[in-house]
């Protein structure tokens, strides 16, 4: 768990605070996402939970202990820090990359090779072919699966990633988002993402809090901020198409109602309503059944979901 209650940062010499204020938590086992226009303290935020910026006032706690009461060096190991694209050093291998924290906590050498092997399996890098190549061998998606690979080799509760994706063509963006979001969270990680990019925040956030000019706008659940943005700022930033959005976000299962299939298209119950409307679109129905169980699923109710686009701020 990762709690800021009251936190303010002002950097000397600057005419307004980078942080004001700052009242967050992030659940013990959650991915909470920070989002907002560049300068408005994301960053600075994210870097006060490591001791990297110490706060002017307030306090960070990570699974309840107080940060600024920690001995910096010792706190960092337990937080896994992930940047963008830089922060993997150049001149050494894969392997030695991925096992710098438990080469300084003095792990023996046939546990680090272990754990090196698993730790690229698990953000999916073949070990043999990557374990011993530099990084300037790798695209920009592989270095970052290295850099996540590195932050968890040490199994650090808390990860903390800055723009992880944003060296990142935005092709395999959207994997990496999907398939390290996934990875977080089978994990149980406590993490928090800075991003500027709301697809990826609502890709893994399960929640997202919403900065600018230094101050919290608003935080809560992906499905929330679309469907009820707390004031224009937050609906213009979560954009025109906030309903495909909380559409991609909501399962067949949830809105299907029990009824018999007569022959209609099958659709899985796992499946998004933003997929089973581009199926009802492709096959031309406006009712599709759910693959193995007796519920159908509705045109209606799709747009009944997807209503969630309120125009004026709540
Ligand atoms: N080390 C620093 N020294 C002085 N000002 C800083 C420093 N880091 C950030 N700032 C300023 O604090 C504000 C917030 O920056 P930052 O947290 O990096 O924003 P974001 O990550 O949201 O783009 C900006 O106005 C930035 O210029
Ligand atoms: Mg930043």
């Amino acid at each position: 768990m990762i709690r800021f209650e009251g936190v303010s940062k002002r950097f000397p010499g600057a005419s307004a605070p980078a942080v004001e204020n700052l009242d967050l938590l992030v659940p013990e086992g959650t991915t909470c996402v920070l989002i907002g226009p560049s300068g408005c303290g994301k960053s600075t935020t994210l870097r006060m939970v490591n001791r990297l910026i110490d706060p002017d006032a307030g306090r960070i706690t990570v699974a309840g202990r107080d940060v600024t009461a920690a001995d910096p060096i010792a706190l960092r190991r337990g937080i896994g820090y992930v940047l963008q694209g830089i922060g993997l050093f150049p001149h050494r291998s894969v392997a030695r990359n991925v096992a710098t924290v438990p080469e300084l906590l003095g792990w023996p050498k046939g546990r680090i090779a272990e754990r090196v092997d698993a730790m690229l399996d698990l953000v999916g890098l073949e070990p043999a072919t990557y374990r011993d190549r530099r990084p300037d061998a790798l695209s920009g998606g592989q270095r970052q699966r290295v850099g996540v690979a590195r932050a968890l080799a040490a199994d650090p509760p808390v990860l903390l990633m800055d723009e992880p994706f944003g060296a990142v063509d935005p092709v395999a963006r959207g994997r990496l988002q999907a398939e390290i979001g996934a990875i977080l969270r089978r994990l149980g990680k406590t993490v928090l993402i800075v991003t500027h990019d709301i697809d990826e925040a609502m890709l893994m956030g399960d929640s997202v809090a919403l900065m600018r000019g230094g101050r919290l706008v608003q935080a809560d659940a992906p499905q929330a901020l679309l469907a009820a943005p707390a004031d224009d700022f937050v609906a213009a930033f979560v954009g025109q198409d906030r309903a495909l959005r909380r559409l991609a976000l909501l399962t067949v299962s949830k809105v299907a109602e029990p009824g018999e299939a007569m022959g209609e298209p099958e659709i899985a119950a796992e499946a998004s309503l933003r997929d089973a409307l581009s199926t009802m679109l492709a096959r031309g129905c406006t009712r599709l059944a759910v693959t193995g169980v007796p519920r159908i699923l509705t045109l209606d109710a799709i747009r009944e979901a997807g209503a969630l686009v309120k125009v004026e701020p709540r």
